[in-house]
């Protein structure tokens, strides 16, 4: 009897595990069996991967986040105090303003444009926080979208791998003006000129400020100047983005050159600005968003417009990232001191460059290396191939992106000999 009791209620149980499982697949089909399974993403997928990888000599160059000596992330000195000086002010958690508190969209737009820019004497930027970069960008471009029409997007080849991604959500029409010459691991800067010479009159021009991404390819001051000029020729609208402020020199006057330039020779330029590189506050996203108007009128026009679009898809920017880098801008010994650390970081950079081509060519490789140390900012574009990447992954456990992009900031004493003989073996 208590046999065929104890038969009956594992039928009872299996009858219902049929029903609930057959239950779950229903409701799992019915509404989603359309959507397709999507691709990792091209550079933060890798991270997912390597952190898969249980391989001791694992390395990680594969996302652009500034590692120390020992390889650990880095929360800067200078945040660190500002951060202090946050909490001994026992600051409430109210909403900002929906375009962000004005001390710090001020000071963001000082740091990019100069203290003396004309546009902030005359008031003509309208300047909002945003969600870091990505949020500039994407706000940028559908404003554009929005108020500036059916307009083409322009962008180097090759170029960041979400702007196109962005393009594409927002079905804008992007094409690729000739930057990278691959022979050269350099700046192809008459192919350049060529190509912008030939786009359509009206057109949106996307830049990158400083520290290109991917090639850390920039142009001269000589060569921006005369890129100015064709733009301006051309009639063409600049978007900069600039992600790299202060990491392409060590310096953040130098690197803003190209965005005072096109200033100055009488641009109404569009800018993206990040600050989770240059002060290391990648998961806080404080960015900025500037549109150059003219005259303080149409910027309040604009502003009002950038407002709406804001509060539909946001609301408000968080306050957290966005409080640290007002603190820090806007307090002179601070300032001094986020500085010291920007260079810091930006040195430690162009020895691991150095470390790098040595150990690639001290370990035998007749190859040229030099575009390793003559190239700058984060990011090395090795001019390796995708079977030398895949390779250099599978057998040495190494990760980079497909196009032999290496943040150099995944570098540090402790791998980058490692990385060097690797490199060199898959090429050899
Ligand atoms: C990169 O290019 O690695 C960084 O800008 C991180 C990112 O979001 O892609």
């Amino acid at each position: 009897m208590a046999h065929a009791l104890k038969n009956l209620s594992v039928q009872v149980l299996k009858n219902n595990n049929v029903e609930a499982i057959g239950a779950a697949a229903a409701r799992a089909s019915h509404w989603w069996s359309q959507v397709q399974m999507g691709p990792p993403d091209v550079i933060l997928g890798i991270t997912e991967a390597y952190k898969r990888d249980t391989d001791s000599r694992k390395v990680n160059l594969g996302v652009g986040a500034y590692r120390d000596d020992n390889g650990q992330p880095f929360v800067l000195p200078s945040v660190k105090k500002a951060e202090e000086v946050l909490y001994g002010k026992g600051l409430n958690h109210e909403y900002a303003p929906i375009g962000g508190e004005a001390s710090y969209t001020d000071a963001v737009a000082k740091l990019a444009f100069g203290d003396n820019s004309p546009v902030l004497a005359e008031k003509s930027n309208a300047t909002v926080q945003t969600l870091s970069g990505t949020g500039a960008l994407r706000l940028g471009f559908e404003f554009l979208v929005k108020h500036y029409g059916d307009k083409e997007v322009w962008m180097p080849n090759p170029t960041w791998g979400n702007h196109p991604q962005i393009c594409n959500t927002l079905k804008i029409n992007h094409k690729k003006y000739r930057y990278y010459d691959p022979k050269t691991c350099g700046l192809d800067f008459q192919g350049a000129l060529e190509d912008i010479n030939k786009i359509p009159d009206g057109s949106v021009i996307l830049l990158h400020a400083c520290a290109h991404n991917p090639t850390g390819v920039d142009p001269n001051k000589e060569q921006w100047k005369e890129l100015s000029q064709l733009i301006k020729k051309k009639h063409l609208f600049p978007f900069f983005d600039m992600a790299y402020q202060g990491f392409a020199t060590g310096d953040v006057n130098n690197d803003a050159f190209a965005i005072r330039q096109f200033v100055q020779d009488g641009h109404q330029v569009m800018l993206a600005q990040s600050f989770a590189k240059n002060m290391g506050l990648y998961g806080e996203r404080a960015g900025a968003l500037t549109i150059c108007c003219g005259d303080e009128k149409t910027a309040s026009i604009i502003m009002s417009q950038l407002k709406i679009m804001i509060r539909v898809m946001y609301s408000n920017p968080p306050l957290y990232g966005a409080r640290i880098v007002q603190t820090i801008l806007n307090d002179q010994q601070l300032k001094e001191h986020w500085l010291k650390d920007v260079k810091l970081m930006a040195d430690r950079i162009i020895t691991m460059r150095k470390e790098l081509r040595k150990g690639v060519e001290g370990a035998g490789s007749k190859l040229p290396w030099q575009h390793i140390t003559d190239q700058i900012g984060m990011f090395c574009f090795t001019g390796l191939k995708p079977e030398q990447v895949e390779k250099l992954t599978k057998e040495h456990h190494i990760y980079l992106t497909k196009d032999g992009r290496i943040s150099v900031a995944g570098l540090c004493n402790k791998n980058v000999h490692y990385v060097a003989e690797a490199i060199h073996k898959v090429t050899a």
